[in-house]
């Protein structure tokens, strides 16, 4: 399946970014809009996919916890285009930024129904973890030290 990888950039890529990861992780669960974004957005690496009709099908998010560390968040891809390679493209383009940025570690919360898809990327399950909601969520964590670098 065909489709782009990039940063958002203008004012329009911006709001359908954060609408798409509404209407995706939040809007399906019940949380008002105001949960969409945390206060790491500006200092963030972000990527979204698009289709070859500009329309976003997938979003990612990474942002750096420490000197060594990035964490995976609010990964999202259309119901219509998913199991086509999408997300794995979106999540290696965020390991790529972490490792070009000296973070040979990631670590993610995924929701449940998540696990597989990051297992299969080489995530390890650390085992269940709370963060607030009412879905149950595991941590992950992947060592990215043997994986080459790959340019952006
Ligand atoms: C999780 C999610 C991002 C995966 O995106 P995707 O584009 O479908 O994933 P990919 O097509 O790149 O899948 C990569 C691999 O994982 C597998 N996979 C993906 N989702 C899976 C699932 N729900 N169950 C089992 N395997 C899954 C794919 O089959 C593929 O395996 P393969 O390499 O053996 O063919 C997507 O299902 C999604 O947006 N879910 C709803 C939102 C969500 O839960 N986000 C995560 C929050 S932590």
């Amino acid at each position: 399946m065909n489709f782009n990888l990039k940063s958002p950039s203008s004012y329009r890529e911006w709001r359908e970014y954060f609408l798409f990861r509404y209407k995706i992780l939040r809007k399906p669960i019940g949380l008002h809009r105001s949960t969409i974004r945390d206060k790491l957005e500006k200092i963030s690496y972000h990527v979204m996919a698009t289709n070859n009709k500009g329309k976003i099908i997938g979003v990612g998010r990474l942002h750096f916890v420490n000197i060594k560390e990035s964490q995976i968040r609010y990964m999202a891809v259309d119901k219509n285009f998913r199991k086509k390679g999408v997300g794995n493209a979106i999540v290696q383009k965020l390991e790529i930024h972490s490792l070009n940025n000296y973070r040979n570690k990631i670590i993610l919360n995924a929701r449940e129904n998540a696990v597989i898809f990051y297992s299969k990327l080489g995530y390890v399950n650390l085992g269940k973890i709370d963060v607030g909601i009412d879905i149950k969520h595991f941590q992950m964590k992947k060592n990215l030290k043997n994986c080459p670098s790959r340019s952006e």
